[in-house]
């Protein structure tokens, strides 16, 4: 499906018991990166980022990132930072009640009116908890937007 439509759809229908129904739930917030032991049980998550300003951008298909059983979506990232040699990275600022605050990805930073959203795409709902609250359920899905931002008043 054609990502603006998708986004719109989204958008549109996302409310928060719909979006948390199949994949990700808020949790208690996690900003670290996880500690990952032998034992640690992995599971597979994807993410990828896109961005609909205009312009190149180094973005994001689909990229596998493997992570501990209920993590975060920040872990999910930092963890992809770490391991995919380059091509995901991110910057945040971390604040006391909304927990961590994605401001840039892969050198682009939020701009007026462009911002990044994050949508989980196993119902392709925009995401109503922080990315410390998101926690994923495998082969869950998270998909950084770089898009407008609509003021709704
Ligand atoms: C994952 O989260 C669910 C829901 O809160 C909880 O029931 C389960 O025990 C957690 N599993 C682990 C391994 O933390």
């Amino acid at each position: 499906m054609d990502v603006t439509k998708l986004l719109l759809t989204a958008v549109v229908s996302c409310v928060y018991l719909f979006c948390s129904a199949n994949g990700a739930f808020c949790g208690d917030g996690i900003a670290t990166e996880p500690e990952i032991s032998p034992e640690t049980e992995l599971m597979t998550y994807y993410l990828s980022v896109t961005s609909l300003a205009d312009g190149p951008f180094p973005g994001v298909d689909l990229l596998q990132v493997k992570a501990p059983v209920n993590a975060s979506v920040t872990q999910i990232m930092m963890l992809a930072q770490k391991y995919s040699g380059g091509d995901f990275t991110f910057d945040s600022t971390y604040h006391e009640t909304w927990g961590t605050f994605v401001h840039t990805i892969n050198g682009v930073s939020n701009d007026d009116p462009y911002y990044w959203f994050l949508y989980e795409e196993i119902d392709g709902g925009q995401t109503n908890c922080g990315a410390d609250f998101v926690r994923a359920r495998e082969n869950d899905h998270f998909h950084w937007v770089y898009e407008k931002y609509v003021y709704h008043y």
